[in-house]
């Protein structure tokens, strides 16, 4: 190979090392294609700089960037574009900089930026009356939620959780409820409140393993409005695509759920931005039992 000019060329020579392992490892050898797409590349010298001022490498990366998208030039490549989200997923969720550190106006608010976007847009075309949040921790989502509905001009949030932690915004739009999010007394409480016209949206943030979410969706699936949504959070763990050894969690429930529902559907498009940390867990409500 005529790989010279470290470090571009070292860190493409191991990541080619990589790839023919995995090939390898799928026993289907190194496919025609690649090894004739490649040869050029190796032949030059990856950073080894062209004629037109730009090194091989950069060429092979501008190449497969254009498969993202129909507007860089290219022909759309799902599965360049997915492999690029999952791994910027990866980066993000694993960051201890992002997510855990994201505060609403001062308080934490474990939750990424473009998933509150997305709230933000539900809230302005549904305009609940009633908000049910499972999960408050900080209380920043809550937070946000309330902030929105006081730009709104409506809606109330009552947000579960089985610790009560101090510091916690005081708004007169929040109620904070101690307890299980599926304790009879507790579903009690937020069924008391539910409007009589208008519509409730419910978001799952509590413990994300897959028995209690089922449990949880089974519970409070019927207050979401027809038309609203009911927001299961963190369906990206468990390896959709993070925290691969967390177990079955959200994602797998929403499958359970779903199996023989017809009155909830996903819907795709509020993962329009790409990275949600709630994949196939923006469940609309189509129609009532
Ligand atoms: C992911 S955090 C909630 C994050 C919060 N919604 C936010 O975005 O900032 C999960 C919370 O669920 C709470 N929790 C765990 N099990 C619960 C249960 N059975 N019922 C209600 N809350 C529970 C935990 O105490 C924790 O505060």
């Amino acid at each position: 190979m005529a790989l010279g000019q470290p470090p571009a060329d070292a860190l493409a020579a191991w990541y080619l090392r990589r790839l023919g392992r995995r090939l390898h490892a799928t026993q289907r050898g190194v496919p025609r294609e690649l090894v004739a797409g490649l040869r050029p590349v190796l032949q030059a010298g990856l950073a080894q700089r062209e004629r037109d001022g730009g090194s091989a490498l950069e060429t092979l990366l501008v190449e497969s960037f254009q498969g993202l998208t129909p507007e860089l030039g290219g022909q759309a490549d799902i599965a360049v574009r997915d492999a690029i989200v999952d791994q910027f997923h990866r980066l993000y969720y694993n960051d201890p900089g992002t997510w855990r550190n994201t505060r609403w106006l001062g308080v934490p608010a474990l939750k990424c930026p473009l998933d509150l976007w997305i709230y933000q847009e539900i809230l302005e075309e549904l305009r609940p009356q009633l908000i049910i949040e499972c999960g408050t921790a900080d209380g920043g989502s809550a937070y946000f939620l309330a902030s929105m509905c006081d730009l709104l001009g409506s809606g109330d949030i009552v947000t579960i959780d089985i610790e009560s932690k101090s510091g916690r915004p005081v708004h007169p739009r929040i109620t904070y409820i101690l307890g299980s999010s599926v304790d009879p007394e507790v579903i009690a409480q937020v069924r008391a409140r539910l409007p009589i016209n208008g519509n409730v949206l419910v978001i799952l943030d509590s413990d994300h393993r897959a028995a209690h979410v089922e449990r949880e969706l089974s519970l409070y699936a019927d207050m979401v409005s027809v038309g609203s949504y009911l927001i299961v959070e963190d369906t990206c763990v468990n390896n959709h695509p993070v925290a691969p050894e967390f177990g079955p969690g959200p994602w797998e429930a929403v499958s359970a759920f779903l199996e023989g529902n017809d009155q909830f559907v996903v819907d795709e498009g509020r993962q329009k931005y790409h990275l949600t940390f709630n994949p196939r867990g923006y469940l609309r409500r189509m129609s009532p039992p």
